[in-house]
């Protein structure tokens, strides 16, 4: 199966929905192939980006609250639904895949993963500049390889420029129209 037909499966199989366009999801899995496992992602919601990794082999741990889409157990504005882990459980068992699950907010970062170093490390929980700097600062350093979602964002934006001016270096971006004039960019950084 090639990233863009696993995409198709995930985002037509699962329950609620991957919050990922397809063209970010293509670049994650080219970065996840790259860069190799471990997979740690901030920010699951129903488990999109965590399935495709888990789909492609790779060792994924994941960190999101699961208290709703904004984190104070509200409903999903897309789809109505409340993202809880009875649906996160439900799309791992359908897709048959496991993943280590961290059930709180970021920060702290889990003690059972502080000496862990991971291939690739996505960004993808709340996008306020507060909580997007948190995520980084505590991905940097155990990460080969950040990708950021929602870089549009102000919030996510500056910590990007913040990553820059510690040496993280552009690789790839790619920008998709979700809507008549919303686009949503994320950004792939390497040392
Ligand atoms: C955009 S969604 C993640 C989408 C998912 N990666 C996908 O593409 O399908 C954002 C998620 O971040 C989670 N979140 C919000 N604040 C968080 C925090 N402080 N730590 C970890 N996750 C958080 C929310 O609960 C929500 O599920």
């Amino acid at each position: 199966m090639n990233n863009a037909e696993r995409y198709d499966l995930v985002a037509g199989e699962i329950e609620g929905r991957i919050a990922m366009p397809k063209e970010s999801a293509i670049l994650l899995q080219e970065t996840i192939r790259e860069y190799g496992s471990p997979y740690i992602e901030i920010g699951t919601l129903y488990g999109g980006t965590a399935i495709l990794a888990a789909l492609m082999g790779v060792r994924v741990y994941a960190i999101d609250p699961m208290d709703g889409y904004n984190t104070t157990g509200n409903r999903d504005p897309i789809n109505n639904l409340t993202p809880v882990r009875a649906i996160l459980e439900r799309n791992l068992d359908y897709f048959g895949v496991q993943i280590s699950m961290f059930e709180h907010r970021h920060p702290p970062f889990p003690k059972a993963l502080k000496d862990f170093s991971f291939g690739v490390g996505l960004i993808d929980g709340r996008h306020d500049l507060e909580s997007a700097l948190a995520d980084y600062d505590a991905l940097k350093g155990r990460c080969d390889c950040l990708v950021f979602d929602n870089t549009e964002v102000r919030g996510v934006a500056e910590v990007v420029e913040q990553a820059y001016s510690e040496g993280w270096i552009l690789k790839s971006t790619v920008t998709a129209e979700i809507r008549p004039k919303q686009t949503v960019e994320t950004r792939v950084l390497s040392k």
